[in-house]
């Protein structure tokens, strides 16, 4: 039983044998862990793993996986470094043991510190000031980031990702490995700016500052739904931004150039694929169509499929930066092929590295082929 009688404490909690201790501890040595994750990983769905996000003082942010009794070396460790009482950096010693502090005066025995699976510096160079949580993403709208942890800084609102892997691997007792991070270029502090402005926001620059970002704070935080998708929120521009799509870059991708429609290829049409709708266009089939277009393709090509531009959307985040919106599918144009096979192959199988993922798999052909026929059925409407 607590100290005030209002609550119990597990007889197994790490410390609930220890003389003095605080029962109610569960792990300890972090400074700031202000945000918690649990990733339920389908491959171990009854022991998921909990990561705390964890604000650092003087030079790492960090991501821990909470275990049990861990002692994760604050304020005499910080990311994979020793820290002084002066917040001076330095190596780790060959081995590296803490005394377990009970109370400022009495400790019990030494432990080895458990040390982060991800960091980054308080560091103009590509780092930032303050974690700001983040989840693995177990999502379907974003292919790309499947079973990646995503998570972001908050004053720079720098977003990056790791492999879930990788993350799994670097808790392994090794100071030395962490998950390598790669930066996903959102724009977010640009995007932040246009929206503060946009929204009668004062004065020139985002409120706040900090010390990596400067004048003004992207003000990051990140939510998850139940479908595994990711939110961004920004309190500097007070938007929440759902994440929707993504393009992979790799050095052998030419980036976008100018905006403007793409060059038309003859035939986008599958092998098998018919040219023309093998599902008669009936009222029932063109409703079907628009349930399947309601649920998967509105959010960015507009709710009457006039394309992301006139349906006054943003398609902000991890934007196609110098390419396309999400076209109007109403028009005559059709930039891929304008049979019903041309279009019903767009469908399944994407455009590939632009956000337009394939929807094989996703949608059942029957539904692709209603969704042409509804798409069809707008453009006799207009
Ligand atoms: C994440 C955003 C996104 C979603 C969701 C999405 N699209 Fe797209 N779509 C795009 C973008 C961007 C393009 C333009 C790609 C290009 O040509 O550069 C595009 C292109 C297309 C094209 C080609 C248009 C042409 O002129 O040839 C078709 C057809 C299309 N989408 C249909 C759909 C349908 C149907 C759905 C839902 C089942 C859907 N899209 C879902 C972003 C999206």
């Amino acid at each position: 039983m607590s100290e005030n009688g209002r609550y119990r404490i597990p007889n197994d909690n790490p410390f609930a044998a220890i003389d003095g201790a605080r029962k109610e501890i569960w792990a300890y040595g972090l400074r700031n862990p202000h945000r918690l994750a649990w990733d339920p990983n389908p491959a171990h769905a009854g022991a998921p793993t909990l990561l705390a996000f964890n604000i650092g003082l003087a030079t790492w942010e960090t991501v821990d996986v909470i275990h049990k009794g861990a002692n994760y070396g604050y304020p005499l460790r910080e990311g994979t470094q020793a820290m002084s009482p002066e917040n001076g950096m330095g190596s780790l010693p060959a081995d590296d043991r803490l005394p377990v502090h009970v109370s400022d005066t009495v400790t019990h025995g030494t432990v080895t510190p458990t040390y982060p699976v991800v960091e980054y510096p308080h560091s103009r160079d590509g780092g930032g000031d303050a974690i700001a949580g983040g989840f693995v993403y177990r999502g379907t709208l974003v292919p790309a980031l499947r079973d990646k942890l995503v998570f972001g800084d908050i004053t720079t609102g720098r977003i990056w990702y790791a492999n879930g892997a990788d993350v799994l691997a670097a808790d392994d007792g090794n100071p030395a490995t962490v998950a390598p991070i790669a930066e996903i270029d959102a724009d977010l502090r640009r995007l932040t700016e246009t929206a503060f402005r946009a929204r009668g926001g004062r004065g020139d620059e985002i409120p706040g500052m900090g010390a990596v970002a400067g004048r003004g704070r992207v003000d990051l935080r990140f939510a998850e739904d139940n479908d595994g998708e990711l939110y961004l929120l920004t309190k500097s521009d007070g938007m929440i931004r759902k994440v929707i799509g993504a393009r992979v870059e790799t050095a052998s991708t030419p980036a976008a150039t100018a905006a403007g429609p793409a060059p038309a290829r003859d035939v986008a049409r599958q092998p098998g694929v018919p040219a023309r709708n093998p599902v008669a266009a009936t009222p029932a089939s063109i409703a079907a169509g628009k349930r399947a277009y309601d649920a998967n393709c509105a959010a960015c090509h507009g709710n009457a499929a006039q394309g992301a531009v006139r349906a006054g959307l943003a398609i902000s985040i991890i934007e196609e930066q110098g390419g396309r919106q999400p076209p109007d599918l109403t028009d005559a144009e059709w930039d891929h092929g304008s049979s019903d096979g041309d279009i019903f192959s767009v469908i399944a199988r994407g455009l590939p590295p632009t956000m337009m993922t394939g929807f094989e798999g996703r949608l059942a052909d029957q539904d692709i082929w209603n969704v042409v026929n509804y798409l069809r059925s707008l453009r006799q409407g207009r």
